[in-house]
């Protein structure tokens, strides 16, 4: 490929600081929901200015680029109409994995080129280069296990065996050792540890993903994601193309950001997270006795009707059941009522960052009535009823003990207010597969059945 361009290259070197203007602007709109879909709207117009800036290079293989466009869109647009919303987590992880292997392939491409002489080796693009296919084949296959956890089509549980961080010092430095060695040859004598370096980093990809818990979940989808823009960043300086490195850099410091507030939410540190195998050791962990007291719908009503403060905790299965809009209408009966109404979401409730936010924002839940976990939890036994709704690790009381795998996370106290309804369908444990013993608790009631149709005959009862 020459370097010879259809316009002058300062306009295209133009379109693309534009085009980095607009990915900081959609990114910084990404971080209120109101403003979020307007920040998408806006990345994806950057976006269309960095792929008409690259268009104007002389010399590129059109057809290769039309072929590629017309299957991406296709598959793209396919999954954004057919994937149900509760499965955009596991879909986005699938995205951030094939981030990760368009990067590696983009360093292959160009190591294939300096075997072939097509390009000079240069030492600086033969270190970008083993950076992107190490950390592009990290993020590969660690979003696969990610994926597979999430769509529940893997144990969630960590997975350990004997002398796993021995194996994995092993793997890393095999990967970064036959780095060393292709980088110093620069020819094509250099392919043999090439490929043992793209193996090696698609089975560190496995290796670190595989004992992380699924309440840790949140932590290494962050991690991932930081990984998919440090491989891109790493892409663009193989490519020497300035708008990849900016957006790679972007993604990379926000997913940074991003798993260290993962990490507060969780209570714990990074090293904790990938090294600990948090859940593993105490399986199940204590199991828990008693008889967990079920209600129907109209005793659920008499003790709300009652009450002159109500707490809605939302998780995963409000999202599953898409009850969002029935809880809105339930706590505006209830606010008529003259009953104070909070909702208090914790930080890693559902299965993305902001997962329960999202869908109180789309039921236009005053953003007032919002409360943060930490401003209700002290105030907990004064609440008349807490309502949980389809949520479970993140109001699971087993957090408080050692030795469960939950042990340390912060949780909203539900088992503190007076009462406590539970709306799922069974008494089944969590995502993280621990026992609930607030099921068990005096003072919880079991409302079981798929939540939004439960709040829906709430509201009926309410009304009539
Ligand atoms: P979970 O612990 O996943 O529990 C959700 C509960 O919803 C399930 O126990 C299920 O019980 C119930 N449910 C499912 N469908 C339902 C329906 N139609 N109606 C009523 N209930 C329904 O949810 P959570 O408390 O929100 O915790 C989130 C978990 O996911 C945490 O462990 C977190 O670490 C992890 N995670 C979070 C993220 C982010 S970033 N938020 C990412 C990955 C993982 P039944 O089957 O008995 O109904």
């Amino acid at each position: 490929m020459t370097v010879e361009t259809i316009v002058p290259e300062p306009i295209i070197q133009f379109l693309y600081v534009v085009a980095s203007v607009l990915f900081i602007f959609g990114l910084k709109m990404l971080s209120k929901a109101t403003t979020a879909r307007k920040g998408n709207f806006v990345s994806s117009v950057g976006m269309l200015f960095a792929i008409v800036a690259t268009l104007l290079y002389i010399g590129i293989d059109y057809k290769w680029i039309v072929v590629g466009a017309i299957v991406g869109s296709v598959i793209g647009a396919s999954a954004a109409r057919l994937v149900k919303m509760t499965s955009m987590p596991e879909m986005v992880g699938l995205f951030n994995g094939f981030g990760g292997m368009a990067s590696l392939l983009v360093g292959w491409a160009e190591f294939h080129r300096i075997t072939r002489g097509d390009a000079p080796g240069i030492l600086f693009t033969l270190i970008a280069i083993a950076l992107t296919i190490l950390i592009g084949g990290i993020t590969f296959t660690g979003s696969m296990i990610a994926y597979a956890k999430l769509a529940e089509k893997m144990e969630t549980k960590p997975i350990l065996f004997k002398g796993q961080q021995i194996v994995n010092v092993l793997v890393l430095a095999a990967g970064v050792l036959a780095s060393i060695l292709f980088v110093r040859a620069g020819n094509v004598a250099g392919y043999p540890m090439f490929a043992v370096a793209v193996v090696a980093a698609l089975i560190l990809g496995v290796l670190v993903t595989i004992p992380i818990g699924g309440a840790d979940m949140p932590v290494v989808i962050a991690l991932l994601n930081s990984y998919s823009g440090l491989a891109a960043c790493a892409a663009g300086f193989v490519i020497m193309n300035n708008v990849l490195i900016v957006a790679g850099a972007l993604v990379g410091a926000s997913g940074l950001i991003l798993t260290s507030i993962m990490c507060r939410a969780m209570n714990r540190s990074l090293a904790n997270v990938m090294f600990a195998g948090v859940g593993a050791s105490a399986s199940e962990g204590p199991s828990f006795q008693g008889e967990a007291k079920t209600v129907g719908v109209q005793d659920a009503y008499l003790m709300l009707e009652a009450a002159t403060s109500v707490v809605f905790v939302p998780g995963y299965g409000m999202a599953v059941a898409q009850a969002q809009h029935a809880v809105r209408e339930l706590g505006d009966l209830l606010e008529a009522n003259g009953c104070e109404v909070k909702y208090c979401v914790h930080p890693v409730a559902g299965r993305m960052p902001g997962h329960m936010n999202v869908l109180l924002a789309e039921a236009d839940v005053p953003y007032e009535q919002l409360v943060e976990p930490q401003d209700v939890n002290p105030l907990m036994s004064n609440v008349d009823v807490a309502v949980v709704i389809g949520a479970n690790d993140v109001v699971n009381p087993a957090a408080r003990t050692e030795g469960s795998a939950l042990y340390g996370m912060p949780i909203i106290d539900v088992d503190k207010a007076r009462v406590c309804i539970v709306l799922k369908r069974s008494l089944k444990a969590g995502f993280a597969g621990v026992d609930n013993p607030l099921f068990f608790s005096p003072n919880t009631r079991m409302l079981l059945g798929d939540a939004k149709a439960s709040i829906t005959a709430a509201v009926a009862e309410f009304k009539e």
